[in-house]
């Protein structure tokens, strides 16, 4: 089984990142999941989940209905002695989803200045997997510029773009197809939407 970090920043969508940890748990993966603050307040807002400082993962993985003893650690975006802000920490991918464009900008320009550009900067050194899931619409040219940096240097850029081609029934079928993107680009096999030609 994998291990993976998922880092959820302040952009739309929340439900996207904690869909792609739900789905990664049930499949029997370790999942490192790091918030930003402002990822938790927009969560807060969209998902009207709200991340208690005490045991989040025990009520995160009740929000999620999965069972407690689920391998979810969640790290703190100010904990900069965490394991996956290190290089030697090793780690299948990491996937920010959403990513906002702050936080993409402060990967382009190396920042690390917490947890989650930390581990993200690693992924880009150790040229492990990074996928990146940015959403805001329009796109500025430091927008577009940012994520040209973080392609060049290796990431994965798997914007949040829903489709219509899989007929989506329901929001709850855009949030799939898109995770499933996700797992896609990690090898994972899913049955969250169904293939073309299939
Ligand atoms: C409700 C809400 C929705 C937001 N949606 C987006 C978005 O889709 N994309 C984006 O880049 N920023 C969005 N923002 C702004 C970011 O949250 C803000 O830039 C924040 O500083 C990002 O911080 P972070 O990268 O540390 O998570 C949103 C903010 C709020 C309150």
């Amino acid at each position: 089984m994998g291990r993976y970090t998922v880092a959820i920043t302040g952009a739309s969508g929340s439900a996207y990142g904690m869909r792609l940890v739900e789905r990664l748990l049930a499949g029997g993966h370790e999942v490192t999941l790091v918030m930003t603050q402002a990822g938790i307040d927009v969560a807060a807002y969209e998902l009207e989940f709200d991340l208690p400082a005490e045991e989040p993962a025990r009520a995160l993985l009740r929000f999620l209905e999965l069972s407690a003893e689920s391998p979810l650690r969640i790290a703190c975006a100010g904990d900069l002695f965490d394991p996956i802000a290190s290089g030697s920490h090793a780690v299948d991918a990491m996937i920010v989803m959403p990513a906002s464009m702050g936080f993409c900008a402060s990967v382009a320009a190396g920042l690390a200045s917490n947890l989650p550009e930390r581990a993200a900067d690693v992924a880009l050194k150790e040229r492990r997997p990074l996928i990146m899931v940015p959403r805001e619409t329009p796109l500025s040219l430091v927008h577009l510029r940012n994520l040209t940096a973080l392609a060049e240097a290796g990431a994965v850029i798997c914007p949040a773009m829903p489709a219509f081609y899989h007929r989506p029934h329901s929001l709850d079928d855009q949030v799939n197809f898109l995770v499933g993107k996700v797992l896609d680009l990690l090898g994972l096999e899913h049955s969250l939407f169904e293939r073309w030609g299939e």
